[in-house]
């Protein structure tokens, strides 16, 4: 069920979008920023209280690779597994990166740390190769930038 506070801040957000499909993304936005992420539930109870199906809630959801579908670590690293970042080496510095963290793509931490996702473009190709931790990017990586931002979280 929604927290009244999911509920308030979702309608306030609903009464500027024309079109409540465009406006699907925000109310997942919301209610992650409490819960860490968007379970089969939220969904549901999203769809409810937008007056859709739980199946286009979750396509939607889908296709955002920000919304996480399941749960997540404390920080979340999205790791740009795309053509820029290929040239510019992108392989050697995430096998440092899932070294370091023992966590492949698509796992979290044991200490629930950290999650790494690969992503798509990041759109910051001219700094290849990027990451972006929680919504802070990072480019021009080495093994030994990822050492130093790594230890920045908490
Ligand atoms: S390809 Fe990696 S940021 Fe664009």
């Amino acid at each position: 069920m929604l927290s009244d506070k999911e509920r308030e801040e979702i309608e306030a957000e609903m009464a500027r979008y024309p079109h409540k499909r465009a406006m699907v993304p925000e109310a997942l936005r919301i209610v992650q920023t409490h819960r860490g992420w968007i379970s089969d539930e939220s969904v549901r109870d999203v769809a409810e209280l937008m007056g859709m199906s739980a199946e286009e809630i979750d396509t939607i959801a889908s296709s955002y690779n920000m919304i996480f579908r399941r749960p997540v670590g404390r920080h979340v690293i999205l790791f740009c597994d795309n053509v820029s970042c290929w040239i510019m080496r992108s392989d050697a510095v995430r096998d440092h990166l899932v070294k370091r963290l023992a966590a492949g793509p698509g796992e979290t931490t044991k200490d629930g740390r950290y999650t790494v996702l690969p992503s798509a473009c990041l759109g910051d190709c001219h700094h290849a190769p990027v990451m972006m931790v929680d919504d802070e990017m990072h480019g021009n990586l080495t093994p030994e930038k990822i050492d130093r931002i790594l230890e920045r979280y908490t």
